[in-house]
């Protein structure tokens, strides 16, 4: 599997790859891939004839006293599962790359940031929507694939790309779980065994949420307090937010219209984990 760090030379490349006639599918990671991560490459290699993956763990979407230097790394583990895949190549660049000094330009998409975990965690989004805009420029994809995983993400990422009139199409696939339910992410490393069994109270609170739904229940209200309560009652776990929003807007109503987000963000010991179900009514 071939690993390129510089940008001049992965823009070299890809435009040899079109240059061929061939579309390009892009999954931008931040490594340490898991099964969620090589579904969204297996579905790219069937939409599309050339994969590009990237590996960045990008500095600026992480706020101060957040796990950037911990963030899990291993590039050689990575192209493996990669390839596995159906990865073409990957692109990793060295941060000085990405900004170098004097770098000063920035991309944020309003409004849809103040909540959940743009809450949270301030100027997240900003660097978020920053990164993908520089990884689009270079790799310009056709189709970018993106997780449900990180919902908010993806509704943030999409109206970016509806906004700036980039030429792309971003496709959302669901997320990927565990056998007991557990949302796969490269911070489930951070757990020790008792974090993971405490975390599955994310996936089951949002499980009862679900059910509840199915069986009529429509006020919003209502199943976030649900969710709160069986997440209150694991001991090891300290709720950051539990919000049922619309979906996409990720506007508040009173009751479930249309396509909803019950999305909730938790430290299990010092590990901030999130998950979400999208439900229809
Ligand atoms: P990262 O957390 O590595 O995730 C990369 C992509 O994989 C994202 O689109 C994410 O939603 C998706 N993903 C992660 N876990 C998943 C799961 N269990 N099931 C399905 N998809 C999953 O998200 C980022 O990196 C970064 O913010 C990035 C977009 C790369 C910008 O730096």
């Amino acid at each position: 599997m071939q690993v390129i760090q510089s940008i001049d030379e992965i823009k070299a490349f890809v435009r040899s790859v079109r240059g061929q006639n061939k579309t390009i599918g892009f999954v931008p990671t931040m490594g340490y891939l898991h099964e969620g991560h090589q579904t969204l490459m297996r579905k790219a290699k069937k939409q599309t004839d050339f994969v590009v993956v990237s590996i960045f763990v990008n500095p600026l979407q992480f706020g101060v006293g957040e796990d950037y230097q911990e963030y899990p790394r291993d590039l050689r583990r990575d192209s493996s599962l990669a390839e596995a895949a159906g990865a073409d190549v990957i692109f990793a660049p060295q941060v000085r790359e990405m900004y170098p000094q004097g770098y000063s330009t920035f991309v944020d998409v309003e409004k849809l940031t103040d909540k959940l975990c743009g809450r949270s965690r301030p100027g997240h989004f900003k660097g978020v929507t920053t990164v993908v805009t520089k990884l689009f420029n270079i790799v310009q994809p056709d189709i970018a694939f993106f997780g449900q995983k990180d919902a908010q993400q993806a509704a943030v990422l999409q109206k970016m790309a509806i906004d700036l009139n980039m030429n792309l199409t971003i496709q959302i696939r669901p997320t990927v779980r565990e056998k007991d339910g557990l949302a796969m992410s490269s911070r489930n490393s951070y757990l020790n065994p008792e974090e993971r069994a405490a975390a599955l109270c994310l996936y089951r609170s949002l499980e009862a949420a679900k059910n509840l739904v199915d069986a009529g229940e429509r006020n919003t209200g209502a199943l976030k307090q649900k969710i709160e309560g069986l997440i209150g009652q694991e001991p090891l776990a300290r709720i950051d937010y539990v919000e049922v929003l619309s979906f996409p807007e990720l506007a508040e109503t009173e009751y479930l219209k249309g396509s909803s987000l019950a999305a909730a963000a938790v430290f299990i010991g010092r590990t901030r984990l999130i998950d979400n179900i999208i439900v229809e009514v």
